[in-house]
């Protein structure tokens, strides 16, 4: 499988997100135990070297399945997560802006997961806005624990190009985090400055989330008829693009099944000719 710098490590362009592990909604435990644990092993198993995770997914829960089915941990492992939210007791989705918290989430990222360090943290961005005094006191904590040894690289999740652009002025980022597929190029901009400057960007939501119901990526009818005529699934078709859009795409396809798992794994050896990569590119959002 290709790779790409990330964190000091270099991993393998599919990744891994542990987004879909926990219960319905990401919150609380998963329907079924053995099934997730089952899934991250044979992640692991099929080449798979980087692991996104969030402490606030359960919350607690990814974090503690990754632990139990992986720790410790083979050398290679990306472990990368994100700061900037947290849940509140019934599941909704909290900002967690104030730098104090931000360090004290990125330290119980370390704990929960038995680590020193993580190959890189997300600044995860809840309100947009412009770049301001605290996007750079935030900034600041990021830094910080970047030079104390805790995380092996910055990374910034859900920013505009200036939020880029402006970390950029102070610090190297490695890694971007925005929402991104096939019929949500939103993040274009971001997108092709990462790759102008060899940053990896790792496009979450690449198979249309699983909160949109229907799904509007794997739902597309040129995406299943690609699919049907060449005899993949619709998210293999959708992954296939993606990786193909630029080298330096990392993808963490989220699932909470072994099967899916492997379907999406196996995009490594699926190469799209040009008129195909044409009709996906021409899918309007
Ligand atoms: N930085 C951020 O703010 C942020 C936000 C959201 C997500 N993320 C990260 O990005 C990762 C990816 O995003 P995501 O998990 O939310 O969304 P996603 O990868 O776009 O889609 C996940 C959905 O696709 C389904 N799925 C996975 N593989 C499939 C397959 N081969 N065939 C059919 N359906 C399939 C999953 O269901 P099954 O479980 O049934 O397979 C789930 O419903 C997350 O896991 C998380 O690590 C980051």
């Amino acid at each position: 499988m290709d790779s790409f710098p990330l964190g000091g490590l270099s991993v393998a362009r599919i990744g891994f997100g542990a987004m879909q592990l926990p219960g319905p909604g990401v919150f609380g435990p998963p329907r079924d135990h053995d099934e997730a644990v089952a899934v991250l092993r044979r992640a692991v198993e099929l080449g798979v070297d980087h692991i996104d995770t969030a402490q606030f997914y359960g919350p607690d829960i990814a974090n503690e399945l990754i632990r139990e089915a992986l720790h410790p941990y083979p050398e290679n492992l990306a472990l990368v997560s994100k700061v900037g939210g947290r849940r509140d007791e019934t599941g909704g989705w909290l900002a967690v802006p104030d730098p104090a918290d931000l360090r004290r989430d990125l330290e119980a990222n370390l704990r929960t997961l038995g680590v020193d360090q993580l190959a890189a943290v997300n600044l995860r961005l809840m309100d947009g806005g412009a770049p301001d005094q605290l996007f750079d006191d935030q900034l600041s904590v990021m830094i910080d624990a970047r030079d104390e040894g805790l995380i092996g690289g910055i990374g910034l999740s859900s920013i505009s190009r200036e939020h880029l652009l402006h970390a950029l002025g102070r610090t190297d980022i490695v890694c971007v985090q925005n929402a991104f597929n096939l019929v949500d190029r939103s993040s274009a901009a971001v997108l092709d400055e990462c790759t102008a400057r060899g940053i990896a960007f790792v496009p979450f939501f690449p198979l249309g989330a699983s909160f949109s119901h229907p799904n509007p990526v794997l739902g597309n009818h040129v995406v299943q008829s690609i699919a049907e005529g060449l005899g993949h699934t619709p998210a293999q078709v959708v992954l296939a693009w993606t990786l193909s859009v630029a080298p330096n795409v990392l993808l963490i396809p989220g699932t909470s099944s072994v099967r899916h798992l492997e379907e999406n794994v196996a995009v490594a050896s699926i190469e799209l000719d040009d008129d195909t990569r044409e009709q996906l590119n021409a899918v309007a959002g």
